[in-house]
């Protein structure tokens, strides 16, 4: 089939990408020319593993093409993908304007019948206005299809080349067994359905692994008080089928580019029809808050008192294997220590030059590896789980640091890295495991 993606985000690029591995002749489009430039110069914008490779062999194989120009692109396809971004408006929606624009420059291009899809994530009922649009704009005949996607970063080829399910939300039976028969090399797995209900799908997908995270960190956190594991907790939980293990790994919250925009969207769109979504609105209170836990646990170690002191952070991006610092629980916290006083000295493999581009302020430091940044620190937060913080030797660690004083936001360290250590170490949810502390595991009083 020939396929327009049109906006090479993450979904966009991923999506043409992979679309050209399946051998189809796919044209991806964007409006930057310094984007195109470098794609064409077999280049890619984002970091995400093994995406350059797949790019450069679907060019190679002459699968895949990247342009400015989308009105040729249009003409040259029957399938066109809308994959634009859709930002948070500051009242929490998602701003549509990018979207809207794209439909009517596509509008203005038809040339003939077209199959058109969005896989931006976008409110119950954009598909519908789209088409509206286009209509307005074209007498050309379409078909409108909402094409949810479901890729994390990170591990964005295969969950594209490998998916749980395809979501299909189309009016038009032609338009619908088409979509299917291009999907089904990837998963027999495809849920047909109409277009609201697949926009809803999407939303009501990301704002439940939301709550599931939201959910685990709040037992982590009362874990903490009655002296439980919570790695223990979610594993015993997830055991049970109808819970599932995923999604319940407790930490300092969720970031990135996704659920913090999409829970906001949803609370909106919930709101636009009168609906106040209560637990939602919780979900994401709880999950604003949980980053800040780590200072919580500085502020007792040092008697309340930051001003001063150094103090190491391992990690920048909102998750591992990726660059993005969208939303991540660093920006807060370092921000929050470099406006106490504090000294940060920073380190992230790959994530540095964007987090900089968001905060670049005095009183931090950036290093170039994680030894570095732990040197003559009076404290290190671990704020992302990166590969190779998990398996840094503790001993050298110590030698390192001004003070053996470890704050593990994201559980990756177990009891047998401390073993002949000094740390005094926090992690989420598992107070047995504060080495150093355990005079402060807690003494439970109960209440008749
Ligand atoms: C998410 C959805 O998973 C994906 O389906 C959607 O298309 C886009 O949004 P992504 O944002 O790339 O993907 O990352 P994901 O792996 O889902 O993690 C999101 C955040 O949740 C990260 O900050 C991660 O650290 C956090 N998380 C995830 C937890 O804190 N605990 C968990 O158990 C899982």
């Amino acid at each position: 089939m020939n396929i327009t993606v049109i906006g090479t985000g993450y979904v966009g690029l991923v999506s043409g990408v992979c679309y050209a591995r399946l051998g189809h002749q796919v044209i991806c489009v964007d409006k930057e020319p310094g984007k195109i430039a470098l794609l064409n110069a077999g280049g890619i914008p984002i970091y995400e593993p093994g995406l350059k490779e797949l790019a450069e062999a679907g060019r190679e194989a002459g699968k895949l093409s990247f342009t400015t120009n989308l009105q040729d692109a249009v003409k040259r396809s029957e399938f066109i993908i809308l994959a634009v971004g859709t930002p948070s408006l500051p009242s929490g929606a998602a701003n549509l304007a990018y979207i809207e624009q794209a439909a009517m420059e596509v509008a203005a291009a038809m040339d003939g019948y077209k199959m058109i899809a969005v896989k931006s994530t976008v409110p119950v009922g954009t598909n519908e206005r789209l088409a509206e649009l286009i209509r307005s704009r074209s007498d050309q005949p379409f078909d409108s299809i909402s094409l949810p996607e479901f890729l994390r970063e990170g591990s964005a080829i295969q969950d594209t080349l490998y998916p749980d399910r395809i979501v299909i939300g189309a009016d038009s039976k032609h338009a619908a067994d088409k979509l299917v028969e291009l999907h089904r090399p990837l998963t027999e797995h495809m849920i047909v359905t109409d277009i609201r209900s697949a926009e809803m799908i999407k939303y009501a997908s990301n704002a439940f692994l939301a709550t599931k995270i939201s959910f685990i960190n709040e037992i982590a956190n009362i874990c903490e008080k009655v002296g439980a594991d919570v790695t223990e907790v979610a594993y015993g939980m997830g055991c049970d089928s109808r819970i599932g293990s995923s999604f319940l790994k407790a930490g300092i919250g969720y970031g990135g580019s996704c659920f913090p925009k999409d829970t906001s969207a949803l609370i909106q769109i919930a709101g636009n029809v009168d609906y106040e979504f209560k637990l939602l609105r919780s979900v994401v209170e709880v999950n604003q808050d949980q980053r800040f836990n780590i200072i919580r646990k500085l502020k007792m170690i040092f008697g309340g008192e930051l001003a001063g002191k150094r103090i190491a952070v391992w990690g920048l991006a909102f998750k591992p294997n990726t660059d993005d610092v969208r939303d991540s629980p660093a920006l807060d916290i370092i921000q929050y220590l470099a406006d106490n006083g504090v000294q940060v000295t920073a380190y992230d493999p790959i994530a540095a030059p964007n987090f900089k581009s968001l905060l670049n302020r005095e009183g931090i430091v950036w290093c170039g590896d994680a030894a570095s940044a732990a040197k003559d620190a009076d404290a290190l937060c671990l704020l992302t789980e990166w590969e190779e913080f998990g398996s840094f030797d503790l001993a050298l660690l110590q030698r390192l640091m001004k003070r053996p004083i470890l704050i593990d936001g994201r559980n990756v360290f177990k009891e047998e890295h401390l073993l002949g250590t000094d740390f005094v170490y926090y992690s989420v949810g598992r107070p047995s495991l504060n080495q150093g502390v355990k005079e402060q595991m807690p003494v439970l009083q109960f209440h008749s």
